[in-house]
């Protein structure tokens, strides 16, 4: 089991800490199966709300937060039925506007893993307004079940009345659908394919900067981020910190970055290279790679 979970392996009912103790070997991320959260409710006859409240320490163990030491954890339930697990990150001596949410980090670890949707997200604390307008950028956003502990759960359209979203700037085909675009980019760099593939499945209807970061640790590994953007602008996830989450997730330090690749389209109406150099150049001394594509 990976030492940063030693702490809240010691706050959990003692059966679900005797299951989980074999999932949470040196590979493990966050990502729960259907089929292993069927066997952890099986072997510790705890009901569900309460095993993915009994969780969220785990979740929370993912956590770097460098600024505020406050580690949140949030749980995002795909609708293949898998678990993902999403922590808070915060850059040292960046502008706190390059913080991602616990919430964030799980939705964005369901959208890497492929997840079409997501039924519930579980919290230990009611999610911050920025979250709740982050989960209403999400297909059927306000049918989100937010589980809180010891309390029903509720609809995100309780926690956010009088939503604004999507659909009031005409986007009919919301975060987590199947997005396609087509880039052109002759390369065989597989780094450079990696990024352009992720690139053409992001979400940026807003602006049309389909977007995303392909960062290689110096074992060849490579992490991947892709832009989400959000109705109401400012909540939205910027393709760097969606790496940097998962990078941080997968328990590897940010001074193991050895190469760093930002795609994006020549034709979006933003560019992200300022504010990704600044996030990158926060945790690791590596010149970004920029590449603009065209769209076909
Ligand atoms: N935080 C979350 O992860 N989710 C919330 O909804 C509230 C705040 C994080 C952001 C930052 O890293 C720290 O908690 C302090 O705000
Ligand atoms: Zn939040």
């Amino acid at each position: 089991m990976q030492d940063r979970f030693l702490k809240s392996i010691a706050s959990l009912p003692a059966s679900l800490a005797t299951a989980i103790v074999p999932i949470l070997d040196k590979d493990f991320s966050g990502h729960i199966s259907a089929q292993q959260l069927d066997e952890l409710i099986k072997t510790t006859k705890i009901e569900e709300h309460t095993l993915l409240q009994a969780l969220l320490p785990i979740s929370a163990a993912l956590a770097t937060p460098p600024i505020s030491q406050f580690f949140v954890g949030a749980i995002a339930k795909g609708s293949s039925g898998d678990l993902y697990m999403g922590a808070n990150l915060e850059l040292p001596g960046e502008a706190l506007c390059h913080s991602v949410h616990a919430e964030q980090s799980a939705i964005s670890h369901a959208w890497l893993k492929g997840e079409t949707g997501i039924k519930d997200i579980v919290v230990n604390a009611s999610p911050c307004g920025h979250c709740r307008q982050f989960i209403n950028e999400i297909v059927d956003g306000g049918l989100v079940k937010i589980h809180l502990p010891e309390q029903q759960p509720q609809l995100l359209s309780y926690y956010l009345p009088y939503a604004f979203g999507p659909a009031d700037l005409n986007v009919s085909q919301p975060l987590l659908s199947k997005q396609q675009h087509s880039l052109m980019l002759g390369s065989d760099d597989p780094m450079i394919i990696e990024a352009l593939d992720q690139a053409a499945k992001s979400y940026a209807p807003y602006t049309k900067n389909y977007a995303a970061v392909v960062l290689e640790t110096k074992d060849g590994t490579t992490y991947c981020g892709r832009y989400a953007e959000n109705a109401a602008f400012n909540p939205s996830m910027l393709p760097m910190q969606m790496a940097l989450s998962s990078m941080a997730r997968h328990n590897r330090n940010f001074s193991e970055i050895n190469r760093a690749v930002l795609i994006e389209s020549s034709k979006g109406a933003i560019s992200l290279v300022g504010a990704t150099m600044d996030a990158l150049h926060a945790v690791a001394a590596v010149e970004l790679e920029h590449i603009v594509v065209e769209p076909e």
